[in-house]
């Protein structure tokens, strides 16, 4: 039997993760820094993980409702009405879900009819453009530039707007170039998904992780947007619980149901192990989460005016853990650069084309690891660099 060909069409033909490759040749080395993958070098707080161990001691291991624990639905209620000022009914409105990462192929599979257009900005998470397809969606690119340090304009989605696009998908704190949204234009882009009835998916997965006092806004919350917008969220970045796969999607009830329907099928609920955690983590995490971000703002400051001393322009972003400089003036290619530092220097970022073609001339660097190890990274990648230019010279 001809395996390869049993393999549905629209999974056969998604390319694999170009971060994946490229940390496979990473694992196989030593001695290697990694700014790749996207995690918090911290521990989860104890405190959580005590909240953890607790709910195993009392036996806590059985089914949880399919849409999650009522006092961590409670608890996310109050914590998105704290932080973000939009009020969900912890009854109705809230599915706990198995990390942002569930909670987005639970949208798009709720709303998305074979052929309707999803629009997303680029670059942007490795995951979207695959969970659009795996979704029978058509994925479309709205491009994002350095000029406008990775914004998303409404005047760029305007052009992509078509009578078939049906979805916008947006992440703010953005993965990978660290942009953020002003009001302002976020104001305009709602404006434009009233106008053309988008429904509007907001990854919000860094929106605790801004910088210099600039404060978070979310396009759920402008006026005329609850209505039409999935809120996902999850524990995996400002908590530091990646492993935990804690995540969850709040929405009107009638999206809400949509989605718990396939959540119900398909995964039943989300771990009641990690949920008692959840609850801890709402509660009384708040100054942990501080603290982990206070550290990552100076890792920031440090990373950014050294790829800019080093003579690789790099905006300074406001938020999420990344940072996108341009690599235009090594003359090399993203994948290029990102091969060779990897070989000759050992240190790892990720090509900005594995987060789309508009990632081209542009690296990764997650700034999620200690200051020791980045200051080692930062005098590597000078050294790359200016051996790369010498080299130019000499040609
Ligand atoms: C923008 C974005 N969304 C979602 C995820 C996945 O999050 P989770 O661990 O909650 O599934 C990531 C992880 O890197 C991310 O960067």
């Amino acid at each position: 039997m001809n395996l390869k060909k049993q393999i549905a069409d629209h999974v056969r033909d998604i390319p694999r993760s170009g971060i994946r490759d490229f940390f496979e040749i990473v694992q196989s080395m030593k001695g290697v820094i990694s700014l790749g993958i996207g995690e918090p070098d911290f521990d989860t707080p104890w405190h959580i993980r005590e909240a953890a161990i607790y709910s195993l001691e009392k036996g806590r291991t059985g089914y949880t409702s399919n849409l999650g624990l009522p006092r961590l639905r409670d608890s996310i209620a109050s914590y998105v009405e704290g932080n973000f000022g939009i009020r969900y009914d912890g009854r109705t409105e809230v599915l706990v879900t198995v990390g942002v990462s569930e909670a987005i192929d639970l949208a798009l599979r709720a709303l998305v009819n074979p052929g309707d257009e999803v629009l997303y900005h680029e670059p942007c998470y490795v995951s979207y453009s695959p969970s659009i397809t795996l979704a029978r969606g058509v994925p479309v690119a709205v491009p994002t530039f350095a000029r406008d340090h990775f914004r998303m304009t409404a005047a760029e989605l305007e052009k992509k707007i078509t009578r078939a696009s049906k979805v916008l998908m947006l992440n703010f704190p953005c993965n990978p170039t660290g942009a953020t949204q002003t009001r302002e234009e976020l104001e305009k882009i709602a404006a434009l998904c009233v106008r053309e009835d988008l429904v509007v998916l907001t990854d919000e997965i860094y929106s605790e992780l801004t910088y210099d006092g600039a404060r978070h806004v979310s396009i759920a919350a402008l006026p005329g947007m609850r209505e039409r917008t999935i809120f996902m969220h999850g524990f995996s970045k400002a908590f530091a619980m990646t492993g935990f796969r804690i995540g969850y999607a709040c929405a009107p009830a009638i999206l809400t149901e949509a989605m718990m329907k396939i959540h119900q099928y398909g995964i039943l609920c989300a771990s009641s192990t990690a949920q008692d955690a959840a609850v801890e983590a709402l509660e009384q995490g708040a100054p942990d989460v501080e603290g982990m971000r206070r550290e990552y703002e100076l890792r920031r400051n440090f990373v950014v005016k050294s790829f800019n001393e080093m003579g690789l322009d790099c905006f300074k972003p406001l938020g999420s853990f990344y940072v996108f400089p341009s690599i235009a003036r090594t003359g090399l290619a993203s994948q290029e650069f990102s091969v060779r530092l990897l070989k000759e220097k050992s240190v790892a970022v990720v090509p900005g084309t594995a987060f789309g073609a508009s990632g081209e001339g542009f690296v990764r660097a997650c700034y999620a690891t200690s200051h020791e190890q980045l200051k080692i990274a930062m005098s590597r990648i000078a050294e790359f660099v200016r051996e790369t230019a010498a080299a130019r010279a000499a040609a």
